[in-house]
């Protein structure tokens, strides 16, 4: 989360059919491909629906799964179905509206639509928890009425009526849409109301497979997604057809994947950030591409950083619009990196305030930047308002096309209800007591590779390490489903053990992992909450998708507020985990949508208490890659949030971090111990606060966007105006070969670091509330 300063589908790709040969276990009718007839529903819609909220205050009557026909919506295109809507949301005493609630981890819902066209006439408003999923086979359609006149068609933060909104939006948590077809040209073009969501989101969200439709007239005033700040987040295959605005966004940092605006007057309008990455953007019949100058005068953008690698734009008549830059530096911020782009018939590549700074025509930008540069140990950065050095990027983390590889969340729309098992059928309880380590066990001896496996939404409790086989695909449901760590094997500091393994060690074969969170109940100070061995036989055959490692914070995690801020907790109760995820060095990984977090606050309660738990380190990764690594996010870990050791060939954008806020005290690695065998960093003189980001003996590593912040020191945050939190946040060894582009950090004095000495200072890439790299590389 935050800064409390801050007041601030349709590709229906099969899913990769698991090899026989690598299964990991005897299974006799391999699962092969997809057998749902063409008649049949999405498999979601038709699967016993029998998931419980463990830590709800009534789990035998909550229900996590609705379908909105069963609340009243007619799905005809004529009824105003909103009301029925909300109703499936809203309906058990959930997390949203009055009383105010700022977040609940005890009641999680899937809001499904069948296929069909549901007119509104007023806002659906996605409570908190909140998954709305449409048919991924026929994605029904949110149909605005002519008469909309609400903030949105989809609403994830509304106003209330009193001032102030439901959230808080830099805690506005896990949600999910999925699969729509969002109408507004039944609105009036001129109408701005014709916007299809209001995303002001954080962490753990994503948007994915939406196709939004919207007025071409030259008077539109439609938008696709409108989203003023957050803290997010993922979002990815999207397509936006007409319209002022495809994305009119703000937000201190986003990961967007994979999106295509046509005929839009402006495709992307950037309104503020900290640094957003885009990766795999095309822009049709646009008038601007990218409009980033949002500052009140001419010369002052708000627009922090953005970082835009694969794209294509035709028929544009400019890609990028920025502000002006002059004496040598930035004026008003606006760091850019482009990366691949490709243009085709784009008269203007990048246009400031000053007239046109790189000229278009139909040609590929290999790589050029807008900042100040760097080169290894050399403290002092080269302004640049052109091309560089393109990074090298490793074949193995290329599509054909030589774009970075990107892979959509799998959903199985392919598939048969028969294909899939669920895990509550076959005796495992999740209800956050019993121990299903020997059910889940069961359940995948029998049926990995055979069936695609269902985890019912639940708490599955387990006391030894649980393995995933090669081959396999497990599907959660909703932010319900939890594998949870628990007891006496966890618990050894000095010899800790894996609650989840993805693979068994040396495993090669198809993994997929949707919609499932690891967690642990405490204390737990020895566990290693995932640990990644598998390798695929396919490009990107292994992966997770929507899925987080939650640690502390929750109902039923034994981690609250029974560890406060105040320290009054102590350490030994207030252990989440020795590390949260490892990529070890057989294995490769494509991570979508993955936040490793350390509690900070308390989801339940207030939402707001802010709690001291202790996980050791974040996301360690020896993998020889590829791995990629795109819209990941790892907090308030106490060594590190990344490291990499011996690792290669990783794309990672963007990744964000936060420090915890209670160092440095105690100053790492207290109260952990340095352990060697996980190749911990070497503890650095005057470095009192953990890592962001940590690299060594690791080669071709590509960080294309990143945001290390340090808000606190002990709480308190007088640090941040002198941006003196910690000293150093991101320490590349001598040996490594990295390349990193727009680097964001906040609190921290030095924001790159090489062999533990602070090599660039923030005070030379001042940009607003953050201070921004734009590029290094190691020579
Ligand atoms: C986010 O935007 C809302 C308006 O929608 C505003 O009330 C709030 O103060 C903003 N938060 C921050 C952190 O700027
Ligand atoms: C991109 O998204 C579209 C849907 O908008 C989908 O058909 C396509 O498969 C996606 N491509 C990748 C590389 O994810
Ligand atoms: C890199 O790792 C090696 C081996 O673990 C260690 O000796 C060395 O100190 C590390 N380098 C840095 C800069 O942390």
């Amino acid at each position: 989360m935050l800064s409390s300063l801050f007041v601030t589908v349709m590709g229906l790709a099969l899913a990769s059919v698991p090899s026989v040969s690598s299964l990991g276990t005897t299974c006799s009718a391999p699962l092969g491909g997809g057998t749902r007839a063409a008649s049949d529903p999405f498999w979601m819609q038709s699967i016993k629906h029998q998931g419980i909220a463990a830590f709800n205050a009534n789990p035998s009557t909550y229900q996590v799964f609705r379908n909105v026909k069963d609340f009243g919506a007619k799905g005809d295109g004529v009824t105003d179905d909103a009301a029925a809507i909300n109703l499936a949301i809203s309906t058990g005493s959930r997390c949203g509206g009055t009383p105010v609630c700022k977040s609940s981890s005890t009641t999680p819902a899937v809001i499904f639509f069948p296929k069909g066209t549901y007119l509104v006439k007023s806002s659906i408003l996605p409570y908190y928890y909140t998954q709305l999923i449409g048919d991924a086979t026929s994605p029904p359609t949110l149909l605005a009425d002519a008469s909309f006149s609400s903030t949105a068609v989809i609403d994830a933060d509304p106003g209330l009526p009193g001032g102030g909104e439901y959230y808080t939006d830099q805690n506005n948590f896990f949600r999910s849409v999925r699969n729509f077809v969002i109408d507004v040209t039944r609105v009036p073009p001129q109408l701005s109301q014709g916007t299809g969501i209001h995303w002001q989101v954080s962490q753990a969200t994503s948007l994915i497979n939406i196709v939004f439709n919207m007025s071409p007239a030259a008077n539109s005033a439609h938008q696709g997604i409108f989203m003023e700040n957050g803290s997010g987040g993922f979002m990815g295959d999207l397509i936006f057809n007409g319209g002022k605005f495809g994305m009119w966004v703000g937000n201190q940092q986003f990961t967007v994947r994979n999106v295509t605006m046509n005929n839009a007057q402006t495709a992307v309008f950037g309104v503020w950030n900290w640094g957003w990455t885009f990766q795999n953007v095309n822009i049709n019949n646009c008038g601007v591409g990218f409009d980033l100058l949002s500052g009140s005068t001419s010369d002052s953008q708000k627009v922090g950083a953005e970082a835009i690698i694969d794209a294509t734009a035709t028929n544009t008549p400019i890609f990028l619009r920025t502000s002006s830059s002059s004496n040598g530096q930035l004026v008003g911020a606006g760091s850019l990196v482009l990366n691949n782009i490709k243009l085709n018939n784009v008269p203007s590549a990048v246009v400031a305030s000053s007239g046109v700074v790189l000229a278009g025509g139909t040609t590929t930008i290999a790589s050029w930047a807008q900042g100040n540069v760097y080169t290894g140990s050399n403290s002092a950065g080269k302004f640049t308002q052109g091309n560089i050095a393109a990074p090298p990027k490793p074949a193995v983390l290329l599509d054909s096309s030589g774009k970075i590889f990107g892979r959509s969340h799998p959903q199985y729309e392919g598939y048969a209800v028969s294909q899939f098992v669920s895990v509550r059928d076959q005796g495992a309880k999740g209800d956050g007591v019993t121990d299903d380590t020997a059910a889940l066990k069961a359940i995948f001896a029998a049926y990995a590779g055979c069936k695609i496996i269902f985890f019912d939404a639940g708490t599955y409790v387990v006391t030894s390490t649980l393995t995933i086989p090669a081959g396999t695909q497990v599907v959660g449901e909703g932010y319900g489903t939890v594998i949870a760590g628990k007891g006496a094997t966890f618990q050894n500091i000095d010899s800790p053990q894996v609650v989840v393994q993805a693979g068994a060690s040396g495993s090669t074969g198809t993994l997929e992992i949707t919609d499932i969170q690891f967690a642990t109940i405490g204390p737990t100070p020895g566990a290693i909450v995932l640990e990644w061995n598998v390798k695929p036989t396919t490009q990107g055959g292994a992966g997770m998708w929507d899925s987080y490692i939650r640690l502390g914070g929750a109902t039923g995690t034994n981690l609250q507020t029974n560890c406060p801020s105040t320290g009054s907790g102590g350490t030994t109760n207030c252990f989440a985990a020795f590390l949260g995820l490892h990529l070890t060095s057989g294995s490769s990984a494509y991570l979508e949508g993955t936040w490793v977090w350390a509690a900070d606050h308390n989801l339940d309660g207030d939402g707001a208490a802010q709690i001291s738990i202790y996980s050791g380190r974040g996301i360690l990764s020896q993998s020889a890659g590829p791995v990629w690594m795109v819209g990941t996010a790892s907090e308030h870990h106490v060594l590190y949030q990344y490291s990499l050791v011996g690792a290669a060939n990783h794309y990672m954008g963007l990744i964000q971090t936060e420090t915890p806020y209670y160092q440095p005290s105690p100053a790492p690695p207290a109260p952990f111990t340095v352990n060697s065998a996980f190749s911990d960093p070497a503890s650095v003189a005057g470095v009192t606060s953990a890592w962001g980001l940590v690299v060594n003996s690791s080669s071709n590593i590509l960080v294309f966007g990143a945001g290390l912040y340090s808000f606190f020191t002990n709480y308190n945050q007088d640090c941040l105006t002198p941006q003196n939190c910690q000293n150093q946040i991101l320490n590349i060894d001598s040996t490594s070969s990295v390349s990193i582009y727009s680097l964001q950090t906040v609190g921290v004095t030095f924001s790159l670091s090489v062999n533990g000495a602070g090599v660039v200072n923030q005070n030379s890439n001042p940009n607003g509330f953050s201070a921004t790299l734009t590029a290094w590389t190691r020579s």
